[in-house]
């Protein structure tokens, strides 16, 4: 049998024990353990320029950096091929695929078997979070791909400072491979998947805290700290341990007299979360002394300290970031940290040995897209897939959190929560309290359909952007959070934003991007009990003159009115609309949103206008009576 090579340091007698079992299983020809050395670094990538996966890009344009091109069954997250095996099925819930652990075992098992084969194994240990942080967890994944190697080693704290830390304790166990072996002589290809969609799993036993994947080399399928273990695996150990694993970012928020505040904000994938991440305040904030610097942009973990205090980690060390859109003057903090010692993924590839995406700014004569084809700007495909990536790490962020790396963690001040709603919902409320907050967090969601003008168009409910990363029963999710708001002293204010209202010629209304500063502020100041803002049925929200709008004269007071407008009629459909996932969640679903939703509707039905665009239906009643009454 092929020697599994355990180095020195390793004592860990069950990691020992499952890297043998997994090297008999999948038959590697070589298992190389990673010490994630800048040198071992340097090495793989070379030997994959050697073998075509990677293309070293110009060391003058972009230092250090490399291009790879997946195969094009292989660009992105594969939901429907995403498993949530618990022992029972209720536990998974109706919003995840589940299949019998032993079962799965059983379908798996046979294709793992001798799936290395002609490859080598690499073993990752790595750690999620800050090293020695209490909130931090330990992780090994095995995988035949060194694409996902050298991206761990960006995206988390990998190697020999893993394995010293992790010492004999416990890790989360993650079982890779691209699901393509190679006989003896065969040539290997340069992105080594599975092609068929169907033979791709993405596997997770949560009472085993064990991850099976199968078949993709592509981003959250196979960089299993991501997604697979921080969020999907994380959510059920939180679940048990009382803490929380979150898909939100973590920001900074310093105000001129000197104070700091961390904002933990969820949003459903491609909403502009990077940006908001490493957001550059307006000039007239910046002056007086305001700064926002970035602590995580995709993951949060956040457990309450000895006196109840919530902090939070960001349990990754990287950006795996979507390219396309990216560009200086949305998000030059971005710019910046992916100008060396990178990796992108399906960009393209100008003639000066630089990369291109659509949205990065003016398009080349020429490229080679990421087919690795031609491109000219008359081509009628993207150069960049949508879902092209660049991975960097968090270190280059010209804003990175003097706090990053903090094994404490940062504390908390305050929760966001921000669908993609083009109606109904405005730019920003406060939530009455805890149970409130959960309840607009479980409810967020995007349009995906659009609205006529005054209309509701068909929205996913994406509660706490989690609908593909819960591990667990969403109806006990919602729970876990009401339980755990009840047990801290001091839960931090809950506040829903939406930056993607439109108005009645189809334009977004809110301008976004650095001037969502202003809305950071009145949530840092509300939080400090320092902003104000008056009582709406459904919440807190400012008023024209709460907000600073120094340096944007030219949104008015109108404009400021129709993106924070409430219309009775739409939120009452809106409501109604909420019971399509609370009856999909029925048996699990915590009796606290049945009665919310329900004083909603009453507070909205009763409220006087406030804004609301119509009158109440008792109104109008009252006026067809006094109407016949004087006829
Ligand atoms: C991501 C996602 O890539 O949420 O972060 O899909
Ligand atoms: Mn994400």
């Amino acid at each position: 049998m092929t020697d599994i090579n355990v180095p020195s340091g390793v004592t860990n007698k069950e990691l020992i024990r499952w890297v043998t079992e997994m090297v008999e299983l999948c038959k590697p020809d070589n298992v190389y353990w990673c010490d994630g050395s800048q040198e071992e670094y340097d090495r793989l990538c070379e030997e994959m320029v050697d073998a075509g996966t990677f293309v070293r890009l110009s060391p003058e344009k972009r230092p250090n950096s490399f291009l790879a091109r997946s195969h094009p069954s292989d660009v992105a997250r594969v939901e429907d091929r995403t498993y949530i095996c618990s022992l029972a099925k209720a536990d998974a819930g109706p919003t995840n695929n589940w299949m019998a652990p032993k079962e799965m075992k059983a379908t798996l098992t046979p294709k793992f078997d001798g799936s290395m084969k002609g490859r080598t194994m690499y073993v990752i240990p790595f750690c999620m979070g800050p090293i020695g942080s209490p909130i931090s967890m330990f992780g090994v994944q095995l995988t035949d791909s060194p694409y996902v190697a050298v991206n761990m080693r960006i995206m988390t704290r990998m190697g020999t400072q893993a394995v010293e830390a992790m010492g004999d304790g416990d890790f989360v166990h993650c079982l890779h491979s691209v699901g393509m072996p190679l006989e003896p002589g065969q040539e290997d290809v340069t992105w080594p998947c599975s092609p068929d969609p169907k033979d791709k799993y993405i596997v997770h036993f949560p009472e085993e805290r064990l991850i099976w994947s199968y078949g993709s080399g592509y981003g959250g399928n196979a960089l299993l700290g991501k997604k697979c273990l921080a969020l999907r695996i994380a959510s059920t150990v939180g679940r048990d341990e009382g803490w929380l694993a979150e898909h939100m970012l973590i920001v900074g928020v310093k105000s001129p007299d000197g104070r700091k505040d961390y904002v933990c904000a969820a949003f459903p994938s491609a909403c502009g979360k990077t940006n908001f991440a490493m957001l550059i305040p307006p000039k007239a904030f910046q002056e007086e002394g305001w700064e926002v610097t970035t602590v995580g942009d995709d993951i949060a973990w956040i457990k309450p300290d000895e006196n109840g205090r919530l902090q939070a980690i960001n349990p990754e060390a990287g950006f795996f970031g979507v390219a396309p859109g990216t560009n200086y003057e949305t998000n030059p903090n971005a710019m910046d940290s992916i100008k060396e010692n990178a990796i992108f993924t399906n960009v393209a590839l100008t003639d000066d040995g630089d990369v291109w995406w659509e949205g990065m700014g003016p398009a080349p004569d020429h490229a080679i897209d990421w087919h690795g084809k031609d491109w000219t700007p008359a081509s009628e495909t993207p150069a960049a897939h949508p879902n092209a990536r660049f991975t960097a790490p968090i270190t280059q962020c010209p804003v990175v959190d003097e706090n990053f790396d903090n094994p404490k963690g940062v504390p908390v001040s305050a929760f966001v929560f921000g669908g993609r709603r083009n109606s109904v919902v405005p730019l920003i409320q406060q939530s009455f309290n805890w149970a409130f907050g959960v309840y607009m967090a479980a409810t967020m969601g995007s349009e995906m359909t659009a609205a006529a003008f005054g209309n509701i168009g068909e929205v996913r409910r994406d509660p706490f952007a989690m609908l593909p990363f819960a591990g667990y029963h969403m109806g006990d999710y919602f729970g876990h959070w009401l339980d755990f708001g009840r047990k801290i002293p001091e839960p931090p204010r809950i506040f829903s934003v939406n930056w993607f209202r439109k108005g009645e010629d189809g334009k977004f209304l809110w301008p976004g991007f650095g001037e969502n500063m202003r809305i950071l502020k009145w949530i840092v100041e509300r939080a400090r009990g320092k902003s104000k803002g008056y009582e709406t049925p459904l919440g807190w929200m400012p008023r024209y003159e709460d907000m600073d709008w120094r340096g944007l004269e030219d949104f008015t007071r109108e404009d400021f009115e129709k993106v924070m407008a409430l219309d009775r009629d739409l939120w009452i459909k809106e409501i109604a609309m909420h019971d399509d996932l609370f009856f999909k969640l029925y048996d699990r679903l915590p009796k606290e949103m049945t009665f919310i939703r329900e004083l909603l509707l009453s507070n909205l039905w009763r409220s006087p206008e406030l804004g609301l665009a119509t009158p109440r239906p008792d109104e109008q009643e009252e006026v067809v009576m006094a109407q016949a009454q004087a006829e």
